[in-house]
């Protein structure tokens, strides 16, 4: 098998592409890709401060690593999240990476812990305050992305979602009929209100197989295991269930989420009009002044409760 693009001996194949390619033009092939999708979707510009969410998984390193080497101005922001070995390794992972291949480049990381603010790793806060460990986690997850970005002025947060998690999650809104998550899945969500930064996904148009060959064949040192929390969850199924899909019919993925984006964006949910409906529901949160359509957003009632449950 030769590479497509110099026919030089190939070390990938991409079904879904009719293509193969040596390690060079197989970098070049996945710098394209996410430079098409920043442009496209209009994500941001070389001279915004993106951060960068890093789990110390394959896609979000290489995402920071992509970024960087497209001459983008990105930090990150790991969350440890407390979950025994599974964080300790991760953790290490990203530290590696943050001081070998970001420092040098003039990019920051920011640590936020769990368990010093809540006094308890996200199990047995779940635990204790009676909430699904996933819920949990996404909540503090969602929220401290958001905190840190508005608070040291980022422009722009990314995440490493790639095209098997954004299909997996249009299989389940669609399966589900989840007509408002389904308005709101896209790859550029706008900042919407004051206090909302503008969250992006520069990974949709990469799949999972792809990312992890980018970050084994540019030494990037990833947590392989899956957090232990997500084992039998739904979106794993779906996954599955997508990947026989692609199998029997390389391009199955990419013409499901593709092809809901396209009819999004004849639908013409713009920007604007998605802010006119958040503006009218959001107001700052009277604890922390995080915008919510509560009194008191999610977050600051988690942790209230958390101060009333958790040993100190
Ligand atoms: P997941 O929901 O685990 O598939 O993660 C989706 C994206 O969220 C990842 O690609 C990261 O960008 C981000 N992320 C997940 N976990 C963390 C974490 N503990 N700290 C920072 N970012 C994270
Ligand atoms: Fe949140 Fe596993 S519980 S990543
Ligand atoms: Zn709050």
């Amino acid at each position: 098998m030769n590479c497509t693009k110099c026919k030089t001996k190939a070390v990938i194949g991409l079904p879904r592409h009719n293509a193969a390619f040596c390690k060079g033009c197989f970098n070049g092939f996945v710098h394209d890709q996410v430079a098409r999708a920043i442009k496209s979707e209009k994500m941001c510009g070389k001279e915004d401060r993106i951060l960068v969410a890093v789990s110390g998984g394959k896609d979000s390193l290489a995402l920071w690593d992509i970024l960087l080497k497209l001459g983008y101005r990105a930090d990150a922001l790991y969350v440890n999240l407390g979950i025994g070995t599974y964080s300790e390794q991760s953790h290490a992972k990203v530290t590696k990476f943050a001081e070998a291949v970001a420092a040098p480049l003039g990019a920051t990381l920011h640590l936020h812990t769990i368990e010093q603010e809540a006094g308890a790793g996200i199990k047995e806060l779940a635990q204790l305050i009676h909430r699904p460990t996933c819920s949990t986690c996404g909540t503090i997850k969602r929220y401290q992305f958001n905190h840190v970005a508005i608070e040291q002025h980022y422009d722009v947060m990314a995440t490493g979602h790639n095209l098997d998690d954004e299909a997996a999650r249009l299989l389940g809104n669609v399966l589900h009929w989840q007509e408002e998550y389904l308005d709101k899945q896209g790859p550029a969500l706008p900042a919407s209100v004051e206090g909302f930064a503008k969250k992006v996904k520069p990974l949709y148009r990469l799949s999972e197989r792809e990312l992890a060959a980018y970050a084994v064949l540019n030494r990037i040192d990833y947590i392989v295991e899956e957090c232990p929390m997500a084992k039998g969850s739904k979106v794993l199924l779906y996954k599955e269930v997508l990947n026989r899909l692609e199998t029997e019919s390389p391009g199955t993925k990419q013409m499901f989420y593709w092809g809901f984006l396209e009819k999004q964006s004849k639908k013409q949910l713009t920007a604007a009009t998605m802010t006119e409906k958040d503006r009218a529901v959001l107001h700052p949160c009277t604890s922390c002044s995080q915008p919510t359509t509560a009194e008191v957003c999610s977050y600051c009632k988690m942790m209230a409760r958390a101060k009333t449950v958790v040993p100190r």
